[in-house]
């Protein structure tokens, strides 16, 4: 079941997030996070931020696992999603890093990491996972495609995908070729989903995998099937609803 939640105000748009998370943590301390990049979740992990200096929460027997991992950027390169983490959030809380799960983009063989980084998810649930949604309908790095993979896999970057994520490195080039991204099996298997999507150049996308057919070629529509989701949208984002 798909629960649409519409903010108006943009500073609402993490705290709405924020409360979900925290809300979590707070009943369940060792709740198992899924958690997500991009410029979208940014505001949440600052919100969350605030609660945790408010005293309300404590991170420190949460674990989390990220979706996705540049392959072949090291973890202290800027742009790599584990830079991303520690800088937007694990850097500031009470985690124990090593309950904190991002995919090794640097492994010497990433089909290993893969098998490595589905038998540490075999051993939890994620209660909660967080989303955001590619301008092609991809959640994680899961791209469109004939078939999705439901495991964690090595995945070809669409250039659309790596043009949206060229902001984050000197130029599109630059951006890597590959990445490993969690499958839609695990995301799926997620307790509850949080999917936040924000700006205007989202409206059609999450317009299209929610009330589109269910298909491989936009794989957030997939969404659709699960019994817990939550969207989360601002106005603009929301605005064909
Ligand atoms: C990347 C990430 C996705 C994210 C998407 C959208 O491709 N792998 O997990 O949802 O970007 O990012 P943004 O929120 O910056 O639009």
């Amino acid at each position: 079941m798909v629960n649409l939640v519409k903010v108006s105000k943009q500073e609402d748009f993490g705290k709405v997030a924020a409360y979900i998370v925290s809300s979590l943590v707070q009943t369940s301390p060792r709740a198992v996070l899924g958690l997500a990049t991009g410029g979208t979740p940014v505001d949440l992990y600052k919100e969350l931020i605030n609660i945790f200096n408010q005293g309300v929460i404590s991170f420190s027997k949460v674990k989390t696992f990220n979706l996705d991992e540049y392959v072949g950027l090291p973890a202290d390169h800027p742009a790599s999603y584990r830079a991303f983490m520690n800088k937007h959030l694990f850097d500031h809380i009470d985690i124990d890093m090593n309950n904190t799960h991002v995919p090794n983009g640097q492994a010497a063989n990433p089909d290993q990491e893969c098998s490595r980084y589905d038998a540490m998810l075999s051993e939890s649930v994620i209660d909660l996972q967080v989303l955001g949604i590619g301008h092609n309908g991809h959640i994680g790095f899961n791209e469109p495609a004939d078939q999705l993979m439901p495991g964690t896999h090595v995945v070809d970057l669409l250039p659309e995908t790596r043009e949206a994520n060229a902001r984050y490195f000197q130029s599109v080039d630059e951006v890597p070729a590959q990445a490993i991204t969690m499958g839609v099996g695990t995301i799926m298997k997620s307790r509850q989903i949080l999917l936040m999507v924000r700006g205007a150049d989202k409206a059609e996308i999450i317009h299209r995998a929610l009330t589109g057919p269910i298909t491989t070629l936009c794989p957030a529509s997939l969404l659709q099937l699960h019994p817990n989701v939550t969207v989360l949208m601002d106005g603009e984002a929301g605005r064909l609803f």
